[in-house]
């Protein structure tokens, strides 16, 4: 079994993460709840931070709220020094919420709206990562309204993708997000950038994919925005100040799965980087990164209560939790794979394999297949790990099940940073029209 940060089997046999039994953390907050190892998201902002002062650049760790965006996770971010890179109008309004510096906020997306667009203007965010022509002519336009000049970098698409062992130069120009390298759209936008009058573009940023364990794949596109930059000085005689390489850096879900540690993509980009502007006598960028995953997932912990089982004579075992694809619905969308134990009976070995099966009325909802487990009974709580990124914030209320708690937890202590969502909540803003309300009032 191999437990991340603080996590270990106490002298009772239970798990024990942060200093707290959790079997005590399902008696208190109930089950599912999202369990989150606070030193060790606060370990991993430090790695990355760590890292970047070894290189002597000016950096930015970003924080890719997209991963976990609740209001007490944008104050450790703020604690750790961190930025945080948000995607939308209800990111920033956590962030600016919980008192997060707002010129740390740097803005993205791919279709941000107007009224998303005056809300960064009007909270005087750092930063806005331009996707597309659209946005360029717009942000300027609202910029002019308000008499203001704001920061942009340009996002473009480097023709690098990378998933975890892949990665392949595309040449790729077949995405959603950003100005493509290849075709001349990223040159004809820094034109248009540098001839309007209320954008001050100061670098350029790409995102090369998600959970990756190579550090070639940001070699290559940290070549190939260099030599971009290099293009851009010379015909249109900007120097970029930031050069934004994105997140995806990669994380152990289950066995097999070998990330690198923080600080050695770090040191590729940067070595990367400060190579080429010693080649081109280009000088010395600030260097931003937006780890998501990398900061919050391995600290994530999903407790639930087993219910019902099933077994197929010859086949399979189906053990039932209280929750499934509407806390965790990665494994239904990506096939994504994950470690789980029993909580309460952490050191029992192993002697069964089961597969657990969510609440929801769907077959696909299913978060482990094939899990090496005790005896199972119903009662037992089990630990799904490495729920920290993309579970809570993918989150639905399918079937009308109410999204879990969420505790940071840290030396001994709980903290209840998102209550548990409740039926009255669920249809809280549900409305019955005038017209049909006598007959539900008097059901
Ligand atoms: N920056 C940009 C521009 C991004 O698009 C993303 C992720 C990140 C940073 C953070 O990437 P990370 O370090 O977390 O890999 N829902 C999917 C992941 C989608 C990621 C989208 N963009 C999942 O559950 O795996």
């Amino acid at each position: 079994m191999f437990l991340h940060g603080t996590a270990r089997i106490n002298d009772k046999g239970h798990l024990e993460i942060g200093g707290c039994d959790t079997v005590d953390l399902a008696r208190e907050f109930g089950t599912p709840l999202y369990i989150v190892d606070e030193a060790l998201v606060r370990q991993r902002a430090r790695e990355f931070r760590e890292a970047f002062e070894r290189t002597g650049l000016r950096f930015q760790v970003a924080y890719a709220s997209k991963a976990f965006c609740v209001m007490a996770m944008c104050r450790l971010a703020e604690e750790e020094g961190l930025s945080l890179d948000v995607v939308s109008g209800g990111e920033l309004h956590t962030a600016l919420k919980a008192g997060f510096p707002p010129e740390r906020i740097h803005f993205h997306g791919n279709n941000k709206t107007p009224d998303e667009i005056a809300m960064a203007l009007d909270a005087e965010i750092g930063c806005f990562v331009v996707d597309n022509f659209v946005e360029l002519m717009l942000l300027d336009a609202m910029a002019a309204e308000r008499g203001r000049r704001v920061n942009m970098l340009l996002r473009v698409t480097p023709g690098v993708e990378a998933h975890t062992h892949d990665f392949i130069a595309t040449g790729k120009q077949d995405s959603k997000f950003g100005f493509d390298l290849e075709s001349g759209a990223a040159h004809e936008a820094v034109r248009q950038a540098l001839e309007r009058g209320h954008l001050e573009l100061i670098g350029v940023h790409s995102h090369i994919g998600s959970q990756i364990f190579e550090v070639e794949g940001f070699r290559m596109a940290a070549e190939k925005i260099m030599n971009f930059a290099v293009d851009v000085r010379e015909k249109w005689g900007r120097t970029f100040s930031v050069l934004n390489f994105g997140g995806g850096f990669g994380i152990r879900y289950v066995e097999g799965d070998r990330p690198l540690p923080p600080g050695t993509y770090v040191q590729a980009i940067a070595d990367a980087v400060i190579t080429a502007c010693k080649a081109s006598g280009y000088p010395l960028p600030e260097v931003w990164i937006e780890p998501g995953r990398s900061i919050v997932g391995d600290a994530g912990t999903t407790l639930y209560t087993v219910g019902t089982y099933k077994e197929i004579s010859g086949i399979r075992k189906y053990v039932a939790v209280d929750g499934g694809m509407t806390d965790n619905p990665r494994p239904a969308l990506y096939g994504a794979k994950y470690e789980a134990v029993l909580a309460n009976r952490a050191n029992e070995p192993a002697s069964e394999t089961v597969s657990v099966a969510g609440k929801c009325c769907e077959s696909g909802d299913m978060l482990i297949w094939d899990l090496p487990l005790p005896p199972v009974k119903p009662g037992d709580l089990l630990a799904v790990f490495c729920t920290g990124a993309y579970n809570y914030a993918m989150a639905s209320n399918y079937n009308r099940i109410p999204r879990p708690a969420v505790v940071f937890v840290r030396d001994g202590a709980a903290d209840l940073v998102v209550a548990r969502e409740t039926y009255d909540d669920i249809v809280s803003l549900d409305r019955i029209p005038e017209r049909m309300r006598k007959q539900a009032v008097n059901r």
